[in-house]
């Protein structure tokens, strides 16, 4: 079958470093022959990494999209308030496309960016990667199986880690409403679109509260400066302390431990308990080496080559070693969903930054059974309790080590070459159609907690 050609538009962390590896894993399935990124280092890294030539690098989509077209498929990875003008220029000029979420920050901009793929024919997906992966898809079957019965209530949390929180949301490029958009919408849009998924049911209305009520300058360690490094009387102490985050990597590995079985769950315990004999055996053992050289998320973000030295270099002036009680972060840090769907199923989201240990739990119930499942950093799993035999069946829904996303990452990206090969154009467009509702669920969401009213959503 013929190589998909494509474009990438933002090589960042999503683009070059989460998404655009699998072409060098599947070359026979994807090859990137243009880039367009501003960074001249991380433009040059890619065009490395991809041998791009010289005349096929641009500083930005812009001067891109204003050539004839080079492949058939674009993907945009630019950050959040970014998406409408490059997905529209990709689109008009004749790519597929594949966009990060969300679609856009207004309402409009989605709608805009979803007609114009239906109308030009062109193949738009939205990167919802929980739908590929396997947790997720094993759910759908267990509710598509009946064994649950009918569907009566559904209790979906996502819970984002203290860490993470403070890495993407307070200190980093989501922190501010008005430079990317509402955490509901960030965050969420994902699991608005697996809950339309799964269940295969509208919602018909909701209401919501939430606030930011813990990383504000009032709660502050006394004498605390604006950046950890800076003599912060709380470095013992505060579990923000910028060094303890990126440079121990302690949070990191021990959410791993936590949510890991099997020999993954002793080397992450060998780690935390002897990370001097971890570092010892990685001269001889692949996998202790494979810790001792990590340099992805939430690194990767942190610097563009992360080593030890240029991490804590890093925090001494970007924004990763700012105190997280003082970065003018704007964006919720807990909100709470409440949903009728249809057929009176009730159904809560609670996202909310504060969680010991980074994941999704989920929680269902039927008139026949219940289910109840965890998707984590480290491992994922499904129970599923029969009511009239008590039969209960588990299932491990882990996928490999390290996969991003529990591997939706790498499924949704395989799934977007295959839907281009086999120009499944009804398929994409069906796709992008419900990327757009949940989207607007999100939207609705936000508008529900900020008038503090019930929101109708049988009409969006
Ligand atoms: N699907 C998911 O699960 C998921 C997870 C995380 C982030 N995201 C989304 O992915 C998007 C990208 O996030 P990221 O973490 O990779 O951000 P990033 O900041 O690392 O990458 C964005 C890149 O776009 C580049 N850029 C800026 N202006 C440009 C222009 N005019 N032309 C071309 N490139 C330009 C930036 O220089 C940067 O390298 C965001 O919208 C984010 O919300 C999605």
């Amino acid at each position: 079958m013929k190589t998909v050609d494509a474009v990438l538009i933002g090589a960042g962390q999503r683009g070059a470093n989460d998404y655009a590896p699998f072409a060098l894993r599947h070359p026979d399935q994807l090859r990137f022959v243009a880039v367009a990124e501003p960074s001249p280092k991380r433009r040059a890294r890619f065009a490395l990494q991809h041998h791009i030539p010289l005349e096929n690098q641009f500083v930005s989509w812009e001067a891109l999209f204003a050539c004839t077209q080079m492949a058939q498929a674009a993907i945009i990875c630019t950050q959040d308030q970014m998406h409408v003008g490059p997905a529209l220029a990709a689109l008009r000029a004749g790519y597929d496309v594949l966009l990060e979420k969300p679609v856009a920050t207004t309402r409009e901009g989605c709608r805009q960016v979803v007609s114009a793929a239906a109308e030009l024919g062109r193949q738009l997906h939205v990167c919802h990667v929980l739908r590929y992966t396997r947790h997720f898809q094993t759910m759908r079957q267990i509710l598509q199986s009946g064994v649950l019965g009918q569907i009566i209530n559904l209790d979906h949390r996502e819970n984002v880690s203290w860490w993470h929180m403070s890495h993407s949301f307070v200190r980093g490029s989501w922190a501010n409403i008005a430079e990317s958009c509402p955490l509901i919408l960030t965050k969420c849009c994902h699991d608005f679109d697996i809950l339309l998924w799964m269940l295969e049911r509208k919602c018909e209305r909701l209401s919501s509260v939430g606030k930011l009520v813990h990383f504000r300058s009032e709660n502050a360690p006394a004498n605390a400066p604006e950046r950890c490094l800076d003599g912060c009387p709380a470095s013992e102490t505060c579990p923000f302390y910028a060094p303890f985050i990126y440079v121990d990597l302690l949070p990191l590995w021990r959410n791993v431990a936590e949510t890991s079985t099997g020999w993954a769950h002793l080397v992450m315990q060998a780690q935390l308990r002897a990370p001097g004999l971890v570092k010892a055996l990685g001269t001889v053992a692949p996998v202790m080496r494979q810790i001792n050289e990590y340099r992805g998320w939430p690194l990767s973000v942190v610097t563009l080559d992360p080593t030890p030295e240029s991490v804590l270099e890093a925090l001494k002036s970007g924004p990763y070693g700012r105190c997280v009680y003082h970065c003018g972060n704007d964006v919720v840090d807990h909100q709470v969903v409440l949903m009728q769907f249809e057929g009176d199923i009730s159904v809560t989201l609670t996202m909310h930054g504060h969680s010991h240990v980074e994941g999704r739990s989920t929680r269902i119930e039927g008139s026949h059974g219940q289910l109840q499942a965890f998707f984590g950093l480290g491992g994922s799993w499904i129970e599923v309790h029969e009511h009239r035999s008590g039969r209960s069946t588990r299932h491990d829904t882990t996928s490999e080590v390290g996969a991003a996303h529990g591997g939706g990452d790498e499924g949704l990206i395989a799934a977007f070459v295959y839907s281009i090969r086999e120009g499944r154009i009804q398929l994409a467009s069906e796709l992008a159609q419900q990327a757009l509702e949940s989207h607007l669920i999100a939207f609705a969401a936000e508008d529900a907690r900020l008038g503090g009213q019930v929101v109708s959503t049988n009409k969006l």
